[in-house]
């Protein structure tokens, strides 16, 4: 594990970036095979699994609760233990870094008649709770937590559970899972409304596994998530897709250094997930999404990027759910651009990985870039050419054990007139282990200067 030793990393100002690369796959999607995977009957064959550690920490997890794990050249297979058939974990679960892991498994096993514990680093241990725990106690499940409902976590579920109606009171797609994946070992019809739509794997993935699971979409596009519990899930054979968030990544750093012609292969292009893209052309970014196509019951594309002078806009609050994740590497094209980029509705980023607001404005600052910070806003003035952009005396940003904040920065030194340090690279192993060797294949300057 990472945990630990701190490991600063710089990256300079590099010449155009070019080359093809391929993403590894999606860790929404990643997590979720595990997780429905081990808990279906029969085997469920994985290819293009993110082997990060926040996946490889689920997997662990789903072990630990009787399903069997292997892999088998570039194939996971799962053997699951058939929904209802969860084990009790004999120690605590330690999901690390991951809230998707944590928060969605304590739906999944949380309303099982035996103890779970859930644990993690210093990260998702200051991260809430409450918002999974609250819908769980409607269910009947007992909670013991730490202050605040903060971990370590430890539940216990009722003999049988109570099926609720749950209002999703934030945008929030692992608060509407853990109540849904809860709702799967409980009689009876789970209802999850969700007022603002936020990613649909879950949905569309335990649909895929055999769950009745329906969705009715109102005129003001609320939507009713209907799941009978106690059912049947099967095995299935799935073929994860290029996370569209690590491509952020490569794909903002060829549009600010100049020169750059970058395709990104197989990137997943399911709607609930391509906030930035549509935000980027509207910047003015030269975006070619090629080879559009159905995968998996899922949209794939390839995207060809080129360098591109960016201008300020306007976020659309209601695009916030389609981007979260983005929202860090957006603020550093935003540095870039001409005039001003105002970002609105951000409250989610507060109790991201890290506080992702306070994170990127006080990085931004440290690297010489004119921003507001507001209660859930950011807003950034540009500065063209990144003149004057960077630290020269060589001054860290402070990451706080968030991979999105170390891969955002170390973007930003790509294109900046003096380099930008990070005071931690190793958390980005969490989600993207190859993001080094990637950048440094299509030509980024980024050295690990610390500790090995
Ligand atoms: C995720 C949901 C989002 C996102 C996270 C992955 C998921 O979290 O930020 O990286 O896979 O369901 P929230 O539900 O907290 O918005």
């Amino acid at each position: 594990m990472s945990h630990g030793v701190k490991r600063p990393a710089t990256a300079r100002k590099s010449e155009n970036l070019n080359g093809t690369v391929r993403i590894p796959g999606d860790k929404s999607i990643s997590h979720r095979s595990f997780m429905f995977g081990g808990l279906a009957s029969g085997q469920t064959r994985i290819t293009g699994l993110l082997e990060g550690e926040d996946v490889i920490n689920t997997g662990r997890a789903m072990q630990a609760m009787g399903a069997r794990v292997r892999k088998d050249g570039d194939t996971w297979i799962i053997d699951g233990v058939g929904n209802g058939a969860l084990l009790a974990p004999e120690a605590p679960l330690d999901f690390g870094n991951a809230g998707t892991g944590c928060r969605l498994t304590m739906g999944l096993v949380g309303v099982y008649d035996f103890d779970s514990t859930f644990i993690g680093d210093a990260s998702l241990t200051s991260r809430p709770m409450g918002r999974v725990l609250n819908p769980l106690r409607e269910m009947g499940v007992q909670v013991k937590a730490a202050e605040g409902d903060r971990l370590p976590v430890t539940l216990r579920g009722p003999k049988t559970a109570n099926p609720i109606t749950y209002r999703v009171p934030m945008a929030s797609a692992q608060v509407k899972s853990a109540v849904l994946l809860a709702g799967l070992n409980t009689p009876g019809i789970t209802t999850v409304i969700e007022p603002v739509m936020t990613r649909d794997h879950t949905e569309k993935m335990l649909q895929g596994f055999g769950a009745n699971l329906t969705v009715e979409t109102d005129a003001d596009g609320v939507r009713t998530i209907r799941l009978e519990g106690r059912g049947t899930l099967t095995g299935q054979t799935i073929d994860v897709p290029g996370d569209p968030s690590s491509t952020a990544f490569p794909l903002v750093a060829a549009l600010l250094v100049p020169g750059s012609d970058v395709t990104i292969l197989n990137v997943l292009m399911n709607p609930t997930r391509t906030g930035l893209i549509l935000t980027l052309q509207e910047m003015g970014a030269h975006i070619d999404v090629l080879n559009t196509r159905l995968a998996g019951g899922e949209d794939v594309a390839d995207l060809r990027v080129r360098s591109s002078e960016l201008k300020g806009v306007t976020v659309p609050e209601d695009r916030a759910p389609s981007m979260i994740d983005e929202y860090p590497v957006l603020a550093v094209a935003a540095a870039f651009a001409d005039g001003v980029t105002i970002m609105n509705g951000l409250e989610e980023l507060r109790v991201k990985e890290s506080d992702r607001l306070a994170a990127v404005a006080s990085g931004l600052k440290l690297n010489g870039v004119d921003c507001d910070e507001g209660e859930s806003s950011l807003l950034v003035r540009g500065r063209p050419g990144g003149k004057e952009l960077g630290n020269p005396a060589g001054a860290a940003v402070t990451t706080f054990l968030d991979h999105r904040i170390a891969m955002s920065f170390l973007v930003m030194g790509l294109a900046s007139e003096h380099p930008v340090t990070v005071d931690d690279a190793t958390m980005i192993a969490t989600s993207f282990p190859e993001f080094m060797d990637l950048m440094a294949g299509l030509g980024a300057q980024i050295d690990g200067n610390g500790p090995a």
